[in-house]
């Protein structure tokens, strides 16, 4: 018996090796939920390129292993989040399958279309904002719906970042995707407490996943370090903890706030950034 027996969770974005959703899914899985990983599984669009997501036979592999390792009922659901009817399906099934729904978190997201403020168009803004912000929204709207009507209180979580809190340069709709994710866990946290369900961000600054390995590229490059090594060791020393962050420091962060310890913690943006962001 572990801390989340009993519990369903449901992961977006989780379909990836070596992403902070595949991390989550372990924890969740190790303490006992039932997990449902979801990911987009293939290309969409020239927004969703084979080389940045989750591939659907990753994510079922993923899911194998999670089933022979943990004994949690574990099962899969490709959704693309900036489809309402898809994130709404995804819902249903860890209902049907599971037989409830008490952990939802919003972890997919795109990071990797990043340009000068002036190269930025229209294309651009809506692909990212549709992914961390929209698909976001989507899935606590169906969360939450199924949760204020099972009546035993539930936790929201969305992955945010450290540019919820700062501004980057090249980021502009990443970093406002982020930051509206701020907005969103105040406003839903009213409705929702008096359900007894929580709605939090987890704010990570540097993890070093695909997708953080494609932005240590891109940025060392925008900073004119030497070489990727070098600005990993720029960012190693402005980082009070010394260090970049690990898919693990965001997998706790989670789990604490899915737990009971963490049942009168809501509406907030915690950062886990080993001291970089301190507001
Ligand atoms: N790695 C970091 O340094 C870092 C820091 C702060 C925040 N984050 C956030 O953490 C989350 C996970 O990122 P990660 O670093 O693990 O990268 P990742 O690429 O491993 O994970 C992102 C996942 O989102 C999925 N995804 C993309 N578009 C989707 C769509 N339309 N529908 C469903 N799934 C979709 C991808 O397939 C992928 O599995 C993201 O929201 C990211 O913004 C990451």
């Amino acid at each position: 018996m572990g801390r989340f027996s009993g519990k369903t969770a449901v992961v977006t974005g989780s379909g990836r090796r070596g992403g902070l959703g595949e991390a989550i899914v372990r924890r969740l899985a190790a303490e006992g939920a039932a997990v449902v990983l979801s990911d987009i599984g293939a290309s969409r669009d020239a927004a969703t390129p084979d080389a940045m997501i989750g591939a659907n036979a990753e994510m079922e592999s993923l899911a194998s292993e999670l089933r022979a390792e943990t004994g949690s009922p574990i099962s899969t659901g490709v959704c693309d989040v900036r489809d309402f009817g898809q994130v709404k399906a995804l819902a249903d099934h860890a209902v049907a399958t599971h037989g409830g729904l008490d952990i939802w978190v919003n972890n997919a997201g795109i990071g990797y279309i990043m340009k000068p403020l002036l190269e930025v168009t229209p294309a651009d803004w809506n692909a990212v904002i549709g992914v961390n912000l929209t698909g976001a929204f989507y899935g606590l709207r169906v969360a939450a719906e199924i949760m204020v009507s099972q009546g035993r209180g539930g936790r929201i979580i969305n992955i945010a970042s450290q540019a919820a809190k700062s501004g980057f340069p090249h980021a502009q709709a990443y970093t406002a995707s982020k930051h509206g994710l701020v907005g969103l866990v105040r406003s839903a946290a009213i409705e929702l407490g008096p359900h007894g369900v929580t709605v939090n961000n987890v704010c990570p600054n540097h993890v070093t996943t695909g997708l953080g390995a494609w932005q240590n590229e891109y940025f060392s490059k925008v900073v004119g370090a030497a070489s990727v090594e070098d600005y990993l060791a720029q960012m190693r020393n402005r980082i009070p903890m010394r260090r970049a962050g690990l898919a693990e420091d965001t997998a706790n962060a989670v789990a604490f706030l899915c737990s009971d310890e963490a049942a009168y913690i809501t509406a907030e943006s915690m950062n886990v950034s080993g001291g970089e962001e301190p507001h």
